[in-house]
């Protein structure tokens, strides 16, 4: 297995099952500094610089929280138009980076374009994190998603995954690499518009995972063990801002998850969602014996714990 230490975390393609159980098991050893809230000094020397072209909520704050809990420092911006990228000189990707690799130890980036935490990989001395990249990945997302199926379930084994959606987004590319390193089932179920590309579908069935597709959560609720969901209805991910206007259209039956549909869910299956949600997940779900979003929050902190630690060569 390749080692951790410097390396960037920018794709999930390529990822080896090894390295996923290597990360779990660091994931499940620093656990426990998240739960007792008691924070360490494993990282007491280090800084994390962080770069969002993009909001964020989660992700952004994990990766800090999980540096203050291991006793690290962070740095960063969370909106390019207070740097000298997002105002009138609108500086390059490379040049940002050629500064930024001396302000901390490693760097985690979200932008608005694809492959732009490649680049700054390119360019940049200290390990780069892809925080979300255009409709490209979010590997970190994806991690924390199937972390929290192993704690929950015990195994990503055997398991029927329904992905419900915009097949188009980031999380859903991520999932579809992570789970041909599984034995693992995917269905998807889109609208026809966002649904995922040929050519997608041939590079993930070439490493034989043969995503499934249907016209209606319905037709396959009964078979999945994780239920995993994002909005169809959402911001233009290409887009550096998006001010919503008028209007939000709502999300049709096909790919809203219900109390009444879960009905017919087996009594195990958990839901996950990477957050935002729009009106695909109501709230009165949350209630349900179904719902696991609020504990893949918390393992999105363990997670991002176990991959700084990683990177920043703490833990082998
Ligand atoms: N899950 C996720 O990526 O959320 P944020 O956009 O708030 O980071």
């Amino acid at each position: 297995m390749r080692s951790f230490a410097g390396r960037d975390i920018l794709s999930l393609d390529g990822f080896e099952r090894a390295e996923f159980e290597h990360v779990f098991a660091v994931a499940d050893e620093l656990e426990p500094i998240a739960r007792r809230r008691r924070n360490v000094d494993l990282l007491a020397d280090k800084t994390l610089v962080t770069a969002f072209y993009q909001p964020s909520t989660r992700t952004r704050l994990a990766h800090e929280a999980a540096m203050h809990r291991l006793g690290g420092h962070v740095l960063g911006f969370a909106d390019p138009k207070m740097t000298r990228a997002g105002d009138f000189y609108q500086e390059s990707i490379k040049d940002v980076v050629h500064m930024l690799e001396y302000y901390g130890d490693a760097m985690v980036m979200r932008h608005f374009q694809q492959g732009a935490p490649h680049e700054a990989a390119r360019w940049a001395s200290i390990p780069v994190i892809n925080g979300g990249d255009g409709w490209g990945e979010h590997p970190t997302q994806v991690l924390t998603d199937l972390y929290t199926v192993q704690r929950e379930l015990g195994a990503v084994d055997g398991l029927t995954f329904l992905a419900i959606g915009d097949m188009r987004m980031r999380t859903m590319h991520s999932l579809g690499h992570a789970l041909t390193q599984f034995d693992a089932r995917m269905i998807a179920v889109a609208p026809p518009e966002m649904s995922l590309t040929d050519e997608f579908k041939a590079q993930i069935a070439e490493r034989n995972l043969t995503i499934e597709e249907v016209d209606h959560v319905a037709d396959a609720i009964a078979e999945a063990d994780v239920i995993y969901v994002e909005p169809v209805v959402q911001a233009d991910y290409t887009a550096s801002r998006e001010e919503r206007g008028g209007e939000v259209s709502t999300t049709a039956d096909n790919y809203r998850i219900t109390r009444e549909l879960l009905l017919d869910a087996k009594p195990h299956a958990m839901i996950l969602h990477s957050l935002p949600r729009m009106d695909e997940l109501p709230p009165d779900v949350d209630a349900t014996r179904h719902a696991r979003y609020w504990q893949e929050a918390y393992y999105g902190v363990v997670m991002r714990m176990a991959l700084l630690a990683l990177v920043m060569g703490a833990m082998e």
